[in-house]
């Protein structure tokens, strides 16, 4: 197999205003500083596993700006193969504007860009073929049906030996159930957190998190579509695991937190890692907490995002102990 892993989600360069205060209708505010970094969801995990040595492809779009090559430049940077990245002429490539204020409070603007015109004639099929997992996330924005399609179509064209991650993230899953069917039945492994399964499954909506309910989504979603493994993400308290018949809860790491950005596709990287290197769904579950909190002690994505080394000596410190 050439790849352990190849992503398939949008490409963003996040641009993060620091603000005075976050303007209202017919406000003003100032802007107090300013960072870039390269973001998307499905781009943020792989990421994750490149650090951890696994041999990682990427699928998605950017446009020839400065935007596109910073975003190209970074895959590269981090040992990703970007053979399945296209390049356009046309159009702009994909960016998040996000404005926080001192409180943390944000407000985020998403530019798609060239991210929403992705054809399934563009994708070279052998590429995800020749990869152990495809890993899926969302496209957001007015003409991402387009993107949507792709993903569809790509996932009915792939080879069966190829398991599929899917993290629907928040836009996809309040579309809900049967707006997502096609992928959710190609799925192997579904990544979400609570709130997102709610919308998703449109059942407790109203309803405070308790274990009951979560696990009673979660069997009705593993009944109806025979997903080996689903795991729903608990933010500071931890992670649930799900593989057939079997569901355990698994505490987070104790660590301090500073910014919670990226915690959830940091865990997928550390529990697809464990996936891939064959451990049981609890350990795959103690790695992907793990990753997370090593992610959520720095700012950004993927700042803290350990290597292979950090998860070796974890490893040897004997991961059930925790
Ligand atoms: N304060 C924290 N301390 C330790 N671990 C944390 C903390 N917050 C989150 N995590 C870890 O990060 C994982 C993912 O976080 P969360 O449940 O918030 O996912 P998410 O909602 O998908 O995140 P995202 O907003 O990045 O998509 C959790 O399962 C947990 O392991
Ligand atoms: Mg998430």
């Amino acid at each position: 197999m050439k790849f352990d892993i190849v992503g398939f989600g949008a490409l963003n360069l996040d641009k993060l205003y620091q603000v005075n205060r976050i303007a209202h209708e017919d406000e003003e505010s100032f802007i107090t500083g300013k960072s870039e970094s390269c973001g998307g969801s499905a781009a943020n995990t792989i990421v994750g596993l490149a650090r951890l040595g696994m041999k990682t492809g990427f699928i998605g779009k950017v446009a020839t700006d400065q935007e596109g090559s910073l975003l190209h430049n970074n895959l590269q940077n981090e040992n990703i193969n970007t053979k399945g990245v296209l390049l356009t002429d046309d159009g702009r490539s994909g960016t998040v504007s996000g404005f926080v204020d001192s409180d943390g409070q944000r407000a985020l603007y998403v530019d798609p860009g060239v991210n929403d015109c992705i054809g399934p004639h563009e994708i070279d099929i052998n590429y995800i073929n020749s990869s152990k997992i495809l890993h899926l996330t969302s496209y957001v924005g007015k003409y991402s049906e387009r993107s949507i399609k792709t993903q569809e179509s790509v996932l009915n064209e792939i080879s069966n030996n190829v398991s599929v991650s899917f993290d629907p993230g928040r836009l996809y899953s309040e579309r809900g159930i049967k707006f997502l069917d096609r992928l959710l039945n190609r799925s192997d492994i579904l990544l979400i957190n609570q709130s997102e399964l709610r919308l998703l499954t449109g059942k407790n909506k109203d309803s405070s998190f308790t274990t009951h309910k979560t696990l009673e989504n979660v069997q009705n979603l593993q009944q109806e579509y025979g997903i080996g493994m689903i795991v729903v993400k608990m933010g500071d308290k931890g992670s649930f695991v799900t593989q057939i018949n079997e569901s355990q809860f698994i505490k987070a790491f104790d660590v301090s937190c500073i910014d919670t950005t990226g915690a959830g596709d940091a865990f997928n990287a550390g529990f697809l890692f464990g996936y891939l290197k064959g451990e049981d769904i609890k350990t795959m579950a103690i790695m992907g907490n793990y990753v997370a909190s090593r992610c959520v002690t720095e700012h950004g994505a993927t700042d803290g995002l350990p290597d292979m080394q950090n998860l070796e000596d974890i490893i040897s410190n004997g991961l059930n102990s925790i």
